[in-house]
This record gives structure tokens, sequence and C-alpha cells, in this order.
């Protein structure tokens, strides 16, 4: 019997700190029906894997497990009943979330409807920084939020991951942008698009900004309940932690909705986000790039939770031009 080819990944035995990631030899998975094999030439690093790594994400039913959504590569092999793509097409995705996916792995295996095409042009790494945190913007902004041009939005955590990403996509549909962030970030922010830039740090939000159509909240708690003071009559929050009933009322109370998003793969939606990244209408920022060997390193660079941007890990990088 042959036997089976192996990859290198990053997987964690246990829950813990971020050296309880470890790099290991672990059989390359094999497409299912309507899946692709995928050689992974960069998995962008999201809060959400420190967070499971640590035992406080998504459920993990098996160790070891190996974490990562954001994946970019070119299609390896492709499974039975594959029609949109081919052995050599670059893809990039956020699959199965919340189930895991593996994309800190040489090869990972991936529905073809979670999966987009590479724009001409974008590098793999680049590729990676955008799904989960574009999707997630995209989500919060128009399924929930319900964004039109004109509307007044507030982003609050607007120099991270999703921030940055909400910040270009509010703009770019004709939204004005009113982004919080450390001083030092405001430069960054306002390159983005957005029209003013608030320190959270010096100024109390909820004092100085008002009258916004919706506020994309990306912390919850304390947090939530006073970027609701910052809303027009109508207005919504839509926070990315936590749902409640507690927050439900809270909104209702002040005359103002709720609203919450938990991330999904949308093919529709990241379909578009490629177009939009393709045309250079979002330009995701990658603040550092890390080898698989050194994954442990941007968890803990992410967990302090201040990254501009974005960390992403580059794999197979001789072949990812
Ligand atoms: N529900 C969902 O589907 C979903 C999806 C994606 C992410 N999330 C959650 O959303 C959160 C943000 O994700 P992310 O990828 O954007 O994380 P991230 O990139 O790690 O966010 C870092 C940013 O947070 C800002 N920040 C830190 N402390 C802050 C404070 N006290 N007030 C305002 N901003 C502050 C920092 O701004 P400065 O450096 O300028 O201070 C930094 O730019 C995470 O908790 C993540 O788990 C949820």
């Amino acid at each position: 019997m042959a036997e089976q080819p192996t990859m290198r990944a990053a997987v964690i035995d246990a829950f813990g700190a971020a050296d309880t990631l470890r790099v290991t030899e672990i059989p390359v998975p094999a497409p299912g029906e309507r899946e692709v094999l995928v050689r992974v030439h960069a998995a962008g690093v999201n809060a959400i894997d420190w967070a499971t790594r640590a035992g406080q994400g998504v459920g993990v039913a098996e160790f070891p497990a190996v974490l990562g959504w954001d994946i970019s590569g070119t299609v390896a092999a492709t499974g039975a009943g594959v029609t949109r793509f081919a052995v050599g097409d670059a893809v990039f995705g956020m699959p199965r979330f919340p189930a895991l996916a593996g994309g800190y792995a040489d090869f990972a295996v991936a529905p073809e409807a979670e999966l987009a095409r590479v724009p001409a042009g974008i590098d793999h790494v680049t590729a990676a920084s955008v799904p989960m945190v574009a999707l997630t913007a995209w989500q919060t902004l128009f399924e929930h939020g319900g964004l039109l041009a004109g509307q007044r939005v507030l982003v609050s955590g607007a120099a991270g991951g999703v921030g940055h990403l909400a910040v270009q996509l509010a703009a770019d549909a004709g939204a004005e942008v009113v982004a919080t962030a450390s001083g030092d970030n405001h430069d960054f922010v306002l390159g983005l698009g957005a029209h003013r830039a608030v320190d959270y740090r010096t100024e109390p939000v909820h004092e100085v900004v008002r009258d916004v159509d919706l506020v994309v909240d990306p912390r919850g708690g304390e947090d939530f309940h006073r970027l609701l003071g910052v809303l027009r009559p109508g207005g919504i929050l839509v926070t990315l932690k936590g749902e409640s009933a507690d927050h439900r009322r809270s909104a209702r109370e002040r005359g103002v909705r709720a609203g919450f998003t938990y991330v999904h793969p949308d093919r529709a939606a990241l379909d578009r986000i490629a177009a939009l990244l393709g045309e250079g209408r979002i330009r995701p920022s990658v603040q550092q790039v890390f080898s698989l060997d050194d994954v442990a390193k941007a968890h803990s660079i992410g967990e302090v939770g201040h990254v501009r941007g974005r960390l992403v890990i580059e794999l197979n990088d001789e072949e990812s031009q």
C-alpha cells in the first residue's frame, strides 16, 4: 500500500498559551465531494485563532487540532463534482467557520463554494489577510447594519483587522466614517478613508460623537452600553461580541436597535470582496508576516490587542508568487 503523504502543520494538543502551538508532520487531507485541496501559500491569523487556542473561542472536537481559517493558495487537487475551480487556480477564503478549517498547514481542504479566485495582481499574503475580517465587516455593515450612502458610521477599533476593512468598505459605500483608534493610528485610519478619528484613550467617544446611524462594535461589554449613546434615534449598534436579551432591552429603552454579527462563509459576499480587492477599492494592511515556525510569535503579538491591520503566516513561499 502506498504511504500516505504528509505535510507540515502547526497544531495544538490542548488549549493553552501561545507556546502550545507546535509544528509537526500530519497526513495531507483528501478533498471530498465538491471540495478542493488547497496548497496553502499564506494563512491569516485572527483574534478567533488565539481565543480558540486558549479555549475561549470555537469548540474543538479533537486534538491535535490545526487552527487557522483564512487561507490563500493554489488548487492542488479537486474532489468529485467540483465545477468552479481547476488544479492550479489561485483561491482564497474563510472555509468552514466555525468548524475548524486547518489553515496553518501546507495543505487544507475547503468546500469550493466557500472560496473565491484571488484577483489578478494580488499576492497570497495580501489575499490571506482579507476573508474573515472583510466578511465580518461586510456582514456587519450591510447585512445587519443596512448601511446606505450618506449615513454616518462609527467604527470602533478602526486600526484593527475588522476595523480597518470596515472603514474602507463603509467609505467606499459612500458613508461618513468616524473611526476610534489610539492617537498613533490616526494617520493610518484617516488614510483608509475615515473622515474623523477619535482617540478612545483620551476622549470619551460616547460624549464627543453624535447622530450616528450605525456603530461597529468589536469589543462589546461596557463599550456596547456606552456606544449606544452615539446613535441617532432608530440607529443601530452591531456588536461582534455576544448577543443578549439585556443588550436588546438596553437598546430598545434608548430608542435604538442592537444587532450581532457572527461571521459565516458567504460566497456572494466573498466574490464581491474579491472584486473590490482586485479593483484596489479595499487595501488590506499587513503589519507583519511570519513563517509557520513562528506562528506562536504571531499569536503572542496579536493577543496584546494593538495590531495595526493584519498578521499573516507565509507557507510554501518558494511557489507563492
Ligand atoms: N463575531 C464575529 O463574527 C467576529 C468576527 C471577527 C472578529 N471578531 C472579534 O472582534 C474583535 C476585533 O477583531 P479584530 O480582528 O479587529 O482584532 P484586532 O485586529 O486584534 O484588533 C486590534 C485593534 O483593537 C483596538 N483596540 C484595542 N483596545 C481598544 C479599546 N479599548 N477601544 C477601542 N479599540 C481598541 C486596537 O486599536 P489601537 O491599537 O488603535 O489602540 C487595535 O487596532 C475580536 O475580539 C474578535 O474576536 C468577532
